[in-house]
Parts: structure tokens; C-alpha cells; sequence
């Protein structure tokens, strides 16, 4: 059977993807960002996951303002790198798994959450980003990717625990899949960013720093937590944060967190990352 060995947190800041696509990573600005994956991509080349279910949010990319999902599952054979104005980034085609996602849509959707199951999209910097950070600029991606979009652009985006327990269902289903396959779900986006209006370049690094801990020790708790406290805290973009309780409530209440970075300045976002585990028997 499939099993989840893993959750990744990150920040998807597009200005990560420009520095690296345009050789700028060891500039001074930039190092220190890059210097905090450099565990993550040991780690990962070593745990080899076969699929990230990929936790993210799409920015009037894919979606317009026309059409709007709340929850939104991949299912095709492929992605491209979409084009947000300055061409697409010359990144990898991201490969699906349409046979796993259309078995988490068919397990989730009859478990009550209402999934829009898409067929054809461009997925952008939310879900590029990520993989960049995490496996730096090969010739392909090394896994298949499941994008998973979750709407946190338009109001009203899903609240904290509804995300929460949608992970729950998630992990239920991609634990019933009939394959033998290690599974990461990454929940990405965050933490603190305010990118327009008066208070703009907002960064509250108490804020992001206390939702590191209770997302690995208090997730139930930090579920309840309303919109308008991440809008006051951590500005309105930091609502992005609910996509992490995705990937929290997809692992198991006991597992461990095996790295943290948190770094500002990255353009307008205070950037975190994490890397939580499984307990052993869980990863087999
Ligand atoms: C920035 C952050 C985001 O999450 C985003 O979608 C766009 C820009 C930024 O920090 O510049
Ligand atoms: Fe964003």
C-alpha cells in the first residue's frame, strides 16, 4: 500500500524562482535563503519520495477570478511551468500521477470533501517555487507531483480546520491506494506577508515562529484558529498558512519535526520551512 513517510512546509516566494533561474543564488541577498535548504535536499535526495501530493495555491494563474475552486486535484499526466507574465520558467515539466489522484478524488469527494478535479492546468510559482527549493534545478523532477490547489486568493478562502481535517482524508485515502509508494505531502505558502494597502511589508516573526511549534505539538488547537486572526497577525496574504494544515492533518499526531528554517528578509515574506516526519513504523 501507498504511505505518507513525510510533510514538507514552505514559503513559495516568486522572487526565490527569478534568483535561481537567473544564476543570482550566491548573491549576498540570496545565499543565506538557499544555505537553509541545503539539509532539506540531502534529505530528500536520500528519502526518495515517488509522489508529493502538493499542497499549494494557485495566484489568478490557472483560475481566473471567472472560476474560482476552493479545493482543486490534478489528476493529469502532466503540468507545465505556466506563464505569469514574464514567460514560464525554465523548470521541468512537472510529471502527475493521474491513477493515485484519481483515487484520492474518487476516496475524498465520496468522504464529503467537494474536490474540482482538473484535467488540464499551468501550475505556478506556488507549486514551481517549492520544488526548486527542494531539489535545486535538475534536468526533470525526480518524482511525480500531484498539485493540489487550495483557494486562499479570493475571499472566502477555507477555514484553518476544514484544511485540517481535509488532510485527515487525504491521508486516508492515499494509505487505501493499492501501490507501493512513499508519499510526502508538502503544504506550502506563508508565513507572515502583507503585499498591499497600508500595511504592506508587514512581517511578524513572533506570529510565524509560534505557529512552527503549534503546528507540530498543538495542530488541533491551531486549526481553530480564524481568518481574521492570520489576517491581523500575519497580514493577508499570511492566510496562505492554512494550506500547512493540509499537510499537518495528512501525517500522524505523533510525528516529529526533523527540521526548521525561518529567514527574513526574502522579497516581501518572512520565509519558513519545515520538515516534518512520520514515526518509523509509519514509513516502513
Ligand atoms: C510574494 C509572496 C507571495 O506569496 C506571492 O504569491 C507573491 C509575492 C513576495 O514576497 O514578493
Ligand atoms: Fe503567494
Amino acid at each position: 500500500m501507498a504511505r505518507i513517510t513525510a510533510g514538507v512546509t514552505t514559503s513559495h516566494v516568486p522572487a526565490i524562482g527569478a534568483a535561481l533561474d537567473n544564476g543570482r543564488s550566491h548573491d549576498a541577498y540570496w545565499a543565506p535563503v538557499f544555505a537553509g535548504f541545503e539539509f532539506s535536499k540531502r534529505w530528500i535526495a536520500a528519502s526518495r519520495p515517488d509522489v508529493v501530493l502538493l499542497v499549494y495555491n494557485d495566484h489568478a494563474t490557472a483560475f481566473s477570478l471567472e472560476i474560482i475552486p476552493t479545493f482543486a486535484i490534478g489528476c493529469a499526466e502532466r503540468f507545465q511551468p505556466a506563464d505569469e507574465g514574464w514567460g514560464p520558467r525554465p523548470v521541468p515539466v512537472v510529471e502527475g500521477h493521474p491513477e493515485l489522484a484519481a483515487h484520492i478524488a474518487q476516496s475524498v469527494i465520496q468522504s464529503d470533501f467537494d474536490l474540482t478535479i482538473v484535467n488540464k492546468m499551468d501550475v505556478d510559482h506556488g507549486l514551481t517555487v517549492p520544488l526548486s527549493l527542494m531539489f535545486g534545478q535538475p534536468a526533470a523532477w525526480p518524482c511525480r507531483v500531484i498539485p493540489f490547489a487550495v483557494n486562499v486568493v479570493q475571499y472566502p478562502p477555507p477555514s484553518g480546520n476544514r484544511c485540517y481535517q481535509l488532510g485527515k482524508a487525504l491521508r486516508a485515502a492515499i494509505e487505501a491506494f493499492d501501490q507501493d509508494l512513499n508519499v510526502q505531502v508538502w503544504g506550502t505558502g506563508g508565513m507572515s506577508h502583507q503585499l498591499q494597502g497600508p500595511r504592506a511589508g508587514l512581517i511578524n516573526t513572533e506570529f510565524d515562529r509560534r505557529f512552527m511549534d503549534r503546528i507540530v505539538a498543538d495542530p488541533v488547537a491551531l486549526a481553530m484558529l480564524p481568518h481574521v486572526e492570520y489576517l491581523r497577525e500575519a497580514g493577508s496574504e499570511g492566510v496562505e498558512l492554512v494550506m500547512w494544515l493540509v499537510m499537518r492533518g495528512a501525517l500522524q499526531a505523533d510525528a516529529r519535526e526533523l527540521y526548521r528554517f525561518y529567514h527574513v528578509p526574502a522579497s516581501n515574506t518572512a520565509l519558513g520551512h519545515m520538515i516534518l516526519e512520520n514515526p518509523p513504523a509509519a514509513r516502513r
